[in-house]
């Protein structure tokens, strides 16, 4: 229990090093206790370097998600009220999706180390080999059906918070739902939604995130326009420090989105990489190309064709062409 509060008090410090005596007083156990969970930890895995005068800090994680790194002290309201971890599912958005229909809570998260059927947007394939994110979220918003795609940009808003808090990169949104850094997708969301009539039974937000994996792992083509965080970064990151971040951001995100989903836009609109842009937008069929004018109350993306006329789409594959931004 101590060599827990240790570990998170050192991985949620901002300042970087902690000092034995801030530990030691924070834990509520003496200094020579603090050492030895430090030494456990580092038996554990955990690369901690100590530097006289300043204190301890981590400097690599092992690479394992584990139940008792990610829940302790997480202090969410909603998200992660429980948490299943699975070494390997087929798709962890399936599997939340039936235990959503089988009644599991609000904020229960699903999370797999690989996925052996990962599911993409538009029916093609997650490729999920290990050293990366791959959880879904059950959410059950009392809200009407027109506002459910909002979830969607809802959850790029809060990967994208929690990319810049944990790795301290300029991560941005192309609309829809893909999270781009240096121009590469890192991260990708799939919702899928339970309805009845007009009202949202329930919804799984899924959510894959390319931390630490080889690039190699993928297609020639996907891996052209795909980046992990560890590649643009130039380090390992902690998964852990990471998914407990995202779990802090979507939860906070969350309640914006039942209080005032205006807000959800706003910010969306702040970080997005598309609106402004010349696009190419292919989908159903047809491609269109013009100026992403913006986003609508809905989340879609609105579109001003060389004809002048405007075009609203709900779903497409977006490609920013080259060396047109406006204003
Ligand atoms: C995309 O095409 O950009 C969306 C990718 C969503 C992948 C995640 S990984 C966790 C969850 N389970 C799945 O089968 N898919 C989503």
């Amino acid at each position: 229990m101590y060599k827990e509060k240790i570990l998170n008090l050192l991985r949620s410090s901002k300042a970087g090093y902690v000092s034995g005596e801030e530990l030691a007083r924070k834990a509520g156990i003496s200094r020579t206790m603090v050492w030895k969970h430090i030494e456990s930890l580092r038996g554990s895995g955990f690369g901690i370097e100590a530097v006289p005068s300043q204190g301890y800090r981590i400097t690599s994680a092992p690479d394992i998600l584990r139940q008792s790194d990610i829940k302790p002290g997480l202090k969410t309201g909603v998200i992660g009220k429980e948490i299943h971890l699975l070494p390997s599912v087929a798709s962890t958005n399936t599997l939340a999706m039936e235990m959503a229909a089988n009644g599991s809570p609000e904020g229960t998260v699903v999370i797999a180390e690989t996925q052996t059927g990962g599911k993409g947007r538009l029916g093609r394939k997650w490729i999920s080999p290990k050293g990366n994110l791959y959880l879904s979220v059950i959410l059950r918003p009392a809200v009407p059906l027109q506002k459910a795609p909002l979830i969607t940009l809802m959850g790029a808003v809060a990967i994208v918070s929690a990319i810049r808090t944990t790795c301290g990169l300029e991560a941005g949104i192309k609309w829809p739902n893909d999270i781009l850094v240096s121009g590469k997708k890192v991260s990708g969301l799939l919702t899928e939604m339970s309805a009845e009539q007009d009202r949202v039974r329930h919804i799984v937000l899924g959510i894959g995130v390319d931390v630490n994996m080889e690039l190699e792992a993928l297609p020639l083509d996907v891996r052209e326009r795909t980046t992990t965080l560890a590649a643009a970064s130039g380090k390992a990151m902690d998964r852990t420090a990471l998914l407990r971040q995202l779990l802090r951001d979507l939860d906070r995100w969350y309640r914006v989105f039942l209080l005032n989903a205006q807000e959800v836009l706003r910010e969306w609109r702040s970080l997005n990489l598309t609106i402004g842009n010349r696009v190419a937008v292919s989908g159903a069929g047809e491609t269109l190309e013009g100026l992403a004018r913006g986003i609508d109350e809905e989340g879609r993306l609105v579109i001003g064709l060389d004809d002048g006329t405007i075009r609203t789409v709900s779903a497409g594959d977006v490609s920013i062409l080259k060396g047109a931004r406006v204003q």
